[in-house]
């Protein structure tokens, strides 16, 4: 159906019913559905989280527990996002639900942020090219995307009552992009509005938010639903309407609660029409899921596909940060015996609620443990004790509890426990070939870097994790993920942790005074040197970029500039590099960060194997916003395009000069 038959449908729809009826569906029935209003043939409309997978609490269903958003994030993989959202739709409608809570794609501006596990990462393009995917998938499949949590929720400390104090270009330039991308790319039909407030005003009710940018200026056709529980903070009913919230969930007791509506509508403080037009969105995700058709609701959970594709993902963003003498994978010639240790050994990580809407409950979880038993194949013998064997490994990381990677409240410090560190310590201590397995969802700091040779991120892998995290070690699969946030040495080197005013803020307020500097943009800008940078990653191979042409010198705002090179797999296994092209501008000024992210490809490439690569680089994509006149520009002047492994890691580079517009 087009988008204007669907429009048509929607309109029928709003002539058909009646005023308390429009009323009675603006809020929720129970916990996770709306109500129905049996007269049309409207039934319940079931929403679920979430972000990686469909969530055990809100559908009572056992799904496929994907990672987590960093993790998928890690991957870099565009083709993948792709494959995971339509199955992200499948399980939902194979559980009953017509709205996936997810993607979650705000972007990490402290690694404290309690759900950076949940999240993507810290750049707007790699957000943005990743959600599209991911939404446009699982929209396939008859399952409306909401995308969350719609604006600047950065931050679980105060997080329903704090209002982000965020510039328009900070806004414009770092925390809109990806919805936008989502909404105008990807056709999201849904986007759920944060419980914090935007430059004062809740997002609930942020008509400037929810009206003018999601509607007028994106083009943005679906339902706004509030985050659970969220409308408490507003001002009002009327504020909430005015401001083009659609749906209170769960709604009981709430602003969209059935009387207290009908009593501020009767009182004259909204139209009928203001009604309508945030319901018309709603009405559209129920046309477009085919909620009103009368097919039955068909999907797929817990497919042997969806596990592997699982184990695929998980095997895509496990990230390697070190390993110095090639120490992995391990090597049946110079390894025999392993022993394992450590807190995250045997632990599940996919079901705990304090994983918030990231909490799934699969049918079964592969602990790091389980998969290494599992993967060995009698390669390895397994050993107690650290000091009587060929090599160590030690999992340590976080865990889904309040204070660490959750929900309503931040991370404490960006330390591990201290028993971990004391650990990992005590065990390079016995045996040098001591290997540091890390599951957690945000940069962790790490005193003891160079006391071990080796160093996996495996973030939180999903139900098949322990099977991806076992073949990585092992050399089955050879790690490609790249960090997609820094990992800084200290807090103190972070934009937001300048003062309490930037981070956590008051009661009322955090101030976002680091602007445009948010992750690598500052760490450029200031010259620190991170623990391992944005865009970090080796590999058990080698790659070498060659052969790079630029196909031009000077070029004006309307032009694309066309970059080629080649890439070659120039050590013994087969791999995968993300290739990441990076512009920076030679004169920037003090409130512009020396370079951005503006385009990446990932590439799989045997032993040996050389492939040429094109990557296209339009020159709207070098825009900023200006705060003077409030638009876009093009600044001209000198650019230079960098090619490389990370953002620190630059391999190809070549200048160039962009004209003022015509
Ligand atoms: C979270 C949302 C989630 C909702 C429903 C809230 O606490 O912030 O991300 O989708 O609950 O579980």
């Amino acid at each position: 159906m087009s988008a204007s038959d669907k429009q048509a449908r929607v309109d029928e729809l709003l002539q058909a019913l009646s005023l308390d009826e429009k009323l009675s569906l603006c809020a929720g029935q129970s916990l996770w559905k709306t109500k129905a209003v049996e007269r049309l043939g409207i039934p319940q409309f079931r929403l679920t989280d979430g972000p990686r997978g469909v969530g055990f609490h809100s559908s009572g269903k056992r799904c496929t527990a994907f990672p987590s958003g960093i993790a998928q994030a890690a991957s870099w993989d565009v083709e993948l996002m792709a494959r995971f959202g339509a199955a992200l739709g499948r399980e939902c409608r194979a559980a009953g639900g017509r709205t996936i809570l997810g993607p979650a794609i705000n972007i990490t501006r402290t690694p404290l942020n309690g759900r950076t596990f949940e999240y993507l990462s810290e750049d707007p393009y790699l957000n943005s090219r990743l959600v599209v995917p991911i939404v446009k998938a699982a929209q396939e499949q008859g399952v409306a995307a909401c995308v969350k949590h719609f604006a600047a929720n950065n931050q679980e400390t105060n997080r329903v009552r704090v209002s982000a104090e965020v510039s328009e270009r900070a806004l414009q330039e770092i925390y809109l992009p990806a919805f936008k991308a989502a909404v105008e790319e990807g056709d999201a039909w849904s986007i759920m509005a944060a419980y914090n407030s935007v430059n004062g005003v809740p997002a609930c009710e942020n008509a400037d938010l929810l009206k003018t940018r999601l509607r007028k200026e994106w083009g943005f056709k679906g339902f706004v639903v509030t985050d659970w529980f969220a409308a408490r903070g507003t001002t009002s009913t009327a504020a909430c309407v005015k401001g083009g919230l659609s749906l209170d969930m769960p709604g009981k007791g709430s602003r969209y609660r059935f009387k207290t509506l009908k009593a501020s509508f009767e009182r004259g403080e909204f139209s009928e029409s203001e009604v309508d037009e945030n319901l018309r969105g709603l009405l559209y995700a129920m046309v477009a899921t085919g909620h009103l058709d009368p097919a039955p609701l068909r999907g797929q959970r817990n497919t042997k596909a969806h596990q592997l594709l699982a184990r695929e993902m998980a095997e895509a963003g496990i990230t390697l940060l070190k390993n110095a003498g090639g120490l992995l994978p391990l090597d049946q010639r110079r390894v025999r015996k392993i022993a394992a240790v450590g807190p995250k050994l045997k632990k599940r990580n996919c079901l705990p609620l304090w994983g918030g809407s990231a909490g799934v409950w699969p049918p079964y979880e592969v602990t790091p443990w389980q998969g290494l038993r599992q993967e060995n194949r009698g390669r390895f013998e397994w050993v107690p004790e650290p000091a009587e064997a060929d090599a160590v490994l030690v999992f340590v990381g976080l865990s889904h509890r309040p204070g660490q990677d959750s929900e309503v409240k931040d991370r404490k410090q960006l330390e591990l426990a201290a028993e971990q560190e004391q650990l990992i310590r005590e065990t390079v201590a016995v045996n040098p070939n001591t290997i540091v397995v890390l599951i957690n969802g945000s940069p962790v700091a790490m005193p003891w870097v160079n006391d071990v040779p080796a160093i996996l991120e495996c973030w939180y892998p999903g139900m098949e994790g322990g099977a991806a995290i076992a073949r990585t070690l092992f050399g089955d699969n050879n790690p490609s993920g790249k960090l997609p946030v820094t990992f800084p040495r200290s807090l103190r080197d972070c934009s937001a942790h300048r003062t309490p005013k930037t981070f956590p803020g008051t009661r009322q307020t955090v101030v976002y005074e680091e602007e445009l500097m948010v992750g690598y943009r500052h760490f450029d800008k200031r010259d620190i040197e991170p623990l391992f940078p944005f865009g970090h990653g080796l590999s058990y191979t080698t790659f070498a970029y060659s052969e790079f042409a630029a196909s031009a010198e000077r070029l004006s705002p309307t032009d694309t500039l066309t970059l080629s090179l080649t890439v070659t797999n120039t050590g013994a296994v087969s791999g995968a590099e993300v290739v990441q092209l990076y512009v920076a501008d030679h004169d920037p000024g003090d409130d512009r960060p020396p370079q951005s992210l503006k385009g990446f490809a990932k590439v799989q490439l045997e032993p040996g194997e050389s492939r040429p690569l094109t990557l296209q680089l339009p020159m709207a994509d070098l825009n900023v916003f200006c705060p003077d006149t409030n638009a876009w520009r093009a600044k001209p002047g000198a650019y230079s395009v960098r090619v490389g492994s990370s953002s620190r890691d630059i391999r190809l580079a070549a200048d160039f000069e962009l004209s003022g517009p015509a």
